[in-house]
């Protein structure tokens, strides 16, 4: 078996703030400003996705340690009255794995009224979750699905839980959550299904997404050499698909888009394709993303293992002005990007699952 590779990030004291002009917001040294909060609430999952998760599963969270819907509430609050924090999205592991994610949502809800609640979900269960997600305020969702074959579907996730995401997926469609983003891993074991997978987006009318895998799998097996890029991605569409590149609608927003239709259709292509292109086409300068651990800590960015531990803060009685200052030096000392391409590039220690995409 191997090591499993969540690590014990470390304990960074707050980062030097020297320099930083005195702005509320989430800035960072490159110009960057964090408006995009991702809050990790759970490091279980439902699935094993290979290029995430162990097989085991990752070790638990102690109980005590996971931050309560009212301690999530409050953080999400000061981010969006005190540090321009525009939209919360919650993911784990899956977030549906916490009992609790309505509380969660309806704390966060009181807090930050008006503040748009997305969830990232890999659709287990979702259907019969719904209802009560989208009376605590749920906004948005988006989930995975890497293939529609039902065997590869279970080789890569270790799961035969094809059918369960799918209801999941109907059940979001039907609730008229849009826009209903579909995010597909690129794995070499599924790229000839992803023509398949395009057509049955198409047809379900949810937007797809597909993404370079990052080096963020728990078993550690990522190779630059093995990658499947959005290059050679576009050439398996190709097969099938006219494909027009649009750009992006938002700087900041990961996915490039691409107009798409049949080979052969006559109808104008209306219906879109992203490519998050993470690995090939980095898009960290124009990184929006602020990260908080399901523990508490914030994360300033996927690939950087200092984290800057809110909970003693939370839990010792500070005042909201503190909290947010200690948010503030967080970002400050984000760096410039994940380092890839670099010599002296580390993984990070926590994997995919540890984080929340
Ligand atoms: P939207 O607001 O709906 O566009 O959400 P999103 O795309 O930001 O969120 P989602 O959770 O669906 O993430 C989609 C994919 O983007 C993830 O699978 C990651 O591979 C990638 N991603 C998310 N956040 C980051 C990030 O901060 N850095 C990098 N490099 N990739 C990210
Ligand atoms: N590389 C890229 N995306 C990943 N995800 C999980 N692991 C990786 C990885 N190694 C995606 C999931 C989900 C989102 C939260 O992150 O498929 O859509
Ligand atoms: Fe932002 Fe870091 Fe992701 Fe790049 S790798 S997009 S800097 S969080």
């Amino acid at each position: 078996m191997t090591a499993v590779n969540i690590g014990i990030p470390r304990r960074s004291p707050l980062p030097d703030v020297s320099g930083r002009p005195a702005d509320p917001h989430l800035l960072d040294r490159f110009g960057r400003v964090a408006t995009d909060l991702r809050v990790s609430v759970t490091e279980k999952c439902s699935l094993r996705c290979t290029y995430c998760m162990p097989e085991e599963g990752l070790p638990a969270i102690p109980r005590a340690l996971l931050l309560t819907p009212a301690e999530i509430g409050r953080l999400v609050g000061i981010g969006a009255r005190d540090l321009g924090v525009r939209e919360v999205r919650f993911t784990g592991g899956e977030p549906l794995l916490r009992a609790d994610l309505a509380e969660i949502l309806a704390a966060t809800r009181a807090a930050a009224p008006g503040l748009p609640m997305a969830l990232t979900t890999n659709g287990v269960g979702l259907d019969k979750r719904l209802p009560a997600l989208l009376d605590a305020g749920l906004t948005r969702v988006n989930i995975s699905l890497d293939t529609v074959d039902r065997e590869h579907f279970a080789r890569l996730t270790r799961r035969d839980r094809l059918p369960a995401v799918l209801a999941g997926i109907e059940a979001a469609r039907e609730a008229g959550l849009t826009p209903l983003k579909v995010n597909a891993v690129l794995m070499r074991e599924t790229l000839d299904d992803a023509p398949d997978l395009l057509a049955w987006a198409l047809d379900a009318g949810v937007q797809l997404r597909f993404i370079e895998q990052m080096p963020l799998d728990a078993d550690g097996v990522w190779s630059r050499e093995s990658l499947v890029d959005a290059a050679e991605l576009l050439a398996v569409l190709g097969r099938r698909f006219e494909l027009e590149e649009v750009g992006r609608d938002d700087p900041h927003a990961p996915a490039e888009e691409w107009r798409v239709r049949s080979r052969g259709a006559t109808a104008p292509a209306t219906a879109t394709v992203g490519l998050i292109a993470s690995v090939t086409r980095s898009f960290c300068a124009e990184c929006d993303r602020t990260r908080v651990t399901a523990e508490g800590s914030v994360r300033s960015c996927l690939f950087g293992d200092d984290e800057t531990p809110l909970a003693p803060l939370l839990r010792g009685g500070a005042d909201d002005a503190t909290i947010a200052d200690a948010w503030r030096a967080a970002m400050w000392g984000k760096q410039a990007g994940h380092g890839m391409d670099e010599a002296d590039f580390h993984r990070p220690k926590r994997s995919m699952g540890a984080i929340g995409g």
